[in-house]
């Protein structure tokens, strides 16, 4: 792709060809499904043509989240035998059939961000007014069944739930999990994607362990968290939450809503102080805490970037700033999904290495709000110019800028335009 004008024609045209109707799928073949996380940062990317497709994106994803609050990862609309596992693994009996666990909880900030860019004041006030109700019930089912002592941070259950399935973070805690008894499957998308870059066989038995687990406790959210040998506190994933807590708490002010923006402020400023307990000053970035055993998992990943997402302390979001300049000299393309310098890093392999553009979009947003102006610049024109040399890639070799995974990927498309958009505006990221 040449110029602005023709990344901005085809991601549409991708975003357009990857519509369902009511949802997007993340791309064709590979994930013919909605994907939770995927739907609200695609939703970003469709506003800029049709704003009333883009509340819709939330809305259905909405539509489908269970009573106690929970939002899921999938929600399986219709029929199809290219995906493994299907409703009929999830056994969760839900009435359009869904998976039972949930995804990063992007849902508050993207929601804020649609009502403060729209154009249509009157129908984004409309759906925020709907939608907010339900993003605050998602978020205090986290903080309710995922954090059960009361810490402020809350811990996954499964590594699907992070968004970043196959992390190194995830290597020592999933070897807790066993693998006998999962009932024999054929994957499906090693048939999509070239197997090298997915995660390997041995990840995905006990991913099916864990499924086979919580489907044996009828996904009931009260019993799940003390009977996973999977309990992972992320600091990527937290950062998340915090960001849509505080986010929703100024929206809900807008709103008028003042129940709502007290509880989330709450809910962001107690995790914010959590958050100190994961830092690492020798790592330079934040850690994840394995909750089985207490201690803190030596892996040097995106998700202990990823707070700088976060109203994280300026020091910190300076020294996050420094670890990916250091991790720069040693790729061309920012940011890997793993420290380049660590032995388990793979360059090609899924969340093992690889560039994703929606983490990209994330920390370069929230090194802008930090100050950290030089990096984010960095970071947003690798962003780019990885569109521009291999399309919108589901994720990229940092060094090469081969393509990875999937092709004509809804949320890579969508944070073009977000990116674009932009930089057209005078701004580093989205206002
Ligand atoms: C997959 O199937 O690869 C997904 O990441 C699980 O949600």
């Amino acid at each position: 792709m040449s110029g602005r004008d023709d990344v901005v024609a085809q991601a549409e045209e991708v975003l357009r060809a990857n519509d369902r109707g009511g949802y997007t799928v993340p791309t064709a073949g590979l994930y013919p499904f909605q994907w939770n996380w995927d739907s609200c940062l695609t939703a970003l990317g469709q506003s800029h043509f049709d704003e009333e497709r883009a509340w819709r994106e939330v809305e259905t994803l909405f539509a489908h989240q269970w009573e106690d609050g929970m939002v899921p990862h999938i929600v399986f609309h219709e029929p199809s035998d290219g995906y493994f596992p299907g409703p009929e693994v999830w056994g969760t009996g839900r009435p359009t059939p869904t998976s039972g666990i949930t995804q990063p909880p992007v849902a508050g900030f993207v929601v804020r961000r649609l009502f403060e860019r729209a154009r249509d004041r009157g129908l984004a006030e409309a759906k925020a007014r709907a939608l907010l109700g339900k993003v605050d019930a998602w978020h205090a089912w986290f903080y309710r069944h995922r954090d059960p002592r009361g810490e402020g941070l809350v811990a996954l259950l499964h590594p699907w739930e992070s968004g970043r399935d196959n992390s190194v973070d995830w290597d020592e805690p999933l070897a807790r999990v066993p693998t006998e008894g999962v009932e024999p499957y054929t994957r499906r998308d090693t048939q999509h994607a070239d197997p090298a870059h997915r995660p390997t066989k041995e990840q995905y038995d006990r991913y099916l362990w864990l499924l086979q687990r919580f489907r044996s406790l009828g996904w009931d959210a009260t019993r799940l968290h003390d009977a996973s040998p999977f309990q992972v506190v992320d600091p990527g994933f937290n950062a998340v939450l915090i960001r849509s807590c505080a986010d929703l708490a100024d929206l809900a002010e807008a709103l008028g809503e003042t129940g709502v923006a007290e509880a989330n402020r709450a809910r962001a400023s107690a995790g914010l102080a959590a958050l100190e307990g994961l830092w690492s000053e020798a790592h330079g970035q934040y850690l994840c805490r394995d909750r089985v055993s207490g201690e803190l998992v030596v892996s040097s990943s995106v998700g202990g970037l990823l707070p700088v997402f976060a109203a994280v302390p300026r020091e910190r979001a300076a020294r996050i700033a420094r670890t990916i300049e250091r991790w720069g000299e040693r790729v061309t393309y920012l940011v890997p999904s793993h420290d380049p310098d660590d032995p388990r890093y793979e360059p090609q392999r899924y969340w093992r290495g690889p560039v994703w553009l929606v983490v990209n979009y994330m920390i370069a947003d929230g090194l802008a709000r930090a100050g950290e102006r030089e990096v984010a610049e960095r970071v947003v024109s690798s962003s780019l110019a990885l569109v521009a040399r291999s399309g919108f890639a589901e994720y990229y070799d940092p060094v090469t800028a081969a393509p990875c995974g999937g092709r004509r990927f809804s949320w890579t498309a969508a944070m073009a335009l977000e990116l674009l958009a932009a930089q057209r505006g005078g701004a580093l990221t989205p206002a």
